[in-house]
């Protein structure tokens, strides 16, 4: 049975989708159907199509009690809005349905398991929000929850594990068919842990262990943690809230981090090797991934940033977006995201220019355009002096740019969203390092209506940023101080 509000919000979303029909929306980048979203949820592959569904409130587009939205496709760029999955009408899950993730059952049911939140008043008088874990089946569209739940509450924490900060489980299955859960939780002193726990059916729950400890190393609240083998690693990922900057590695506020290592599955125990950020750029959190039927291990995060996802007006017909899927690997030990190969047939009118070398401000013939996907590739025109400074500019008219520029001297490249259109006092500039010998890079810059996400050196570092400039803002332009010789092959992407 649906309960009222979830009908309630189903009709809303559907009505106020058809009103704001005419705004623009990014062409295949999931974006709220209504309001806003955050997070990717239950990101699975079902019934011949992939579930993505998102933390949602359809009300308006600020944060407010967490639905589940949900979209389907065929091949991750071509997105479809299905009916709102979960609301919260649950005296478990009054104040939200936060995160969580999907599997497909034996018996052929889709699985979520999320976070219930309630409102609870403290011995002390204080009212806290405090976490459990929950589950719904359903077939694709309807989703009935589980009469036990919750399904694992605050007794099933290991001692001093808080139950305010205890969220978004992922649930993988083993190789013998039993499920293996990921949780986001932390220590009363708010340093963030990821929790392991065991189901033989994915309905009873049992607590594990502690599989990685933060020990102070990165932020606070450890949130939305994905584990899963690649490439004969293990790798975990989690979206550590208030992050303190390290080097260029890492930089302030709620960020993402990769540990890539080894798992002994027998006695649960991760061991972790190395570690790096995700995301270089600006707006990039809570990454969930999904192994694609083909066996690719596919991420996709929110493409947006909490310090600054506050700014606009309620009335904003929507806000939030998901990054474009990646497909990961491992190579030299490092985490390695490439856009998922299904974009490459969105990829229409070729334009190609080969070895132009130049020195000062460039433009190009045909190379121009909003919904682009550009490589480059890039080294110093004269072979016996490096070049100070690469940098190139698009989403650009007479007021406006966004640039990427490189300095092949500290090997730093640069995302800077400054001139985008921007008449907030946020954070414009992001920076990181990147692998170059004499000077020599390849870039990959796929353009959306209101995003850039850049690819260095085949995924070895990618950076999202989100911007606002008006879409007649079609300009690309190259500069460089010292001599550069490019090679650029850019394409329309036409969804
Ligand atoms: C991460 C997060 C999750 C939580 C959800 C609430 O962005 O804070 O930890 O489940 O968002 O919307």
């Amino acid at each position: 049975m649906l309960s009222q509000s979830l009908r309630d919000a189903r009709t809303y979303e559907e009505t106020v989708e058809k009103k704001i029909a005419d705004e623009p929306r990014p062409d295949f980048h999931l974006c709220a159907r209504v309001g806003w979203m955050n997070d990717p949820n239950g990101f699975s592959f079902y019934k011949g199509e992939y579930h993505l569904f998102y933390q949602y409130h359809p009300y308006d587009s600020h944060w407010g009690p967490m639905h589940w939205g949900h979209a389907v496709s065929e091949d991750l760029l071509h997105w479809k809005h299905l009916p709102i999955a979960l609301a919260p009408d649950r005296d478990y899950d009054q104040d939200g349905c936060f995160s969580g993730s999907a599997l497909t059952l034996a018996d052929g049911r889709h699985l979520l398991m999320y976070t219930g939140v309630r409102k609870e008043v403290q011995p002390n008088g204080e009212t806290r929000e405090v976490q459990t874990q929950c589950i719904a089946t359903g077939d694709g569209v309807d989703y009935d929850k589980y009469a036990k739940n919750p399904v694992l509450t605050s007794a099933d924490l290991p001692e001093g594990g808080s139950r305010f900060d205890f969220r978004d489980p992922k649930i993988f299955q083993k190789a013998d068919k039993t499920y293996g859960c990921v949780m986001g939780n932390c220590t009363e002193e708010k340093d963030g842990q990821v929790l392991l726990f065991h189901s033989p059916d994915g309905f009873s729950w049992s607590y594990e262990r502690i599989l990685l400890s933060n020990q102070k190393r990165f932020g606070r609240m450890w949130e939305c943690p994905d584990f899963f083998s690649l490439d004969g690693k293990q790798v975990l990922l989690v979206s550590p809230q208030d992050m303190l900057p390290q080097e260029l590695e890492y930089d302030n506020g709620n960020g993402t981090v990769c540990f890539i290592g080894t798992y002994d599955e027998e006695t649960g125990a991760f061991t972790e090797e190395q570690n790096q950020a995700i995301d270089y750029g600006i707006d990039f959190y809570a990454p969930q991934t999904t192994l694609a039927p083909d066996g690719r291990r596919i991420m996709v995060g929110w493409m947006q940033n909490w310090d600054t996802s506050n700014l606009h007006p309620a009335t904003k017909p929507w806000f939030g977006q998901m990054s474009l899927p990646r497909e990961l690997s491992i190579k030299n030990g490092r985490l390695i995201q490439r856009p998922v190969r299904e974009l490459e047939r969105l990829r229409e009118q070729k334009v190609s220019c080969e070895r132009v070398t130049f020195s000062d401000a460039l433009k190009l013939q045909g190379i121009e355009g909003r919904k682009i996907d550009m490589e480059l590739s890039i080294r110093p025109g004269d072979e016996e002096q490096l070049y100070e400074r690469f940098a190139v500019r698009f989403a650009q008219n007479a007021a406006c740019q966004t640039s990427v520029s490189f300095h092949p001297a500290t090997s730093v490249l640069e995302v800077d969203r400054r001139l985008s259109g921007s008449r907030r006092a946020i954070l414009h500039k992001r920076s990181c390092r990147v692998r170059s010998e004499k000077g020599r890079l390849k870039l990959r810059l796929i353009l959306d209506s209101f995003s850039a996400e850049i690819f260095a050196n085949d995924g070895e570092q990618a950076l999202s940023v989100t911007i606002d400039t008006e879409l007649s803002a079609e300009g690309i332009s190259f500069f460089a101080e010292g001599a550069v010789a490019m090679d650029v092959v850019k394409y329309t992407l036409c969804i």
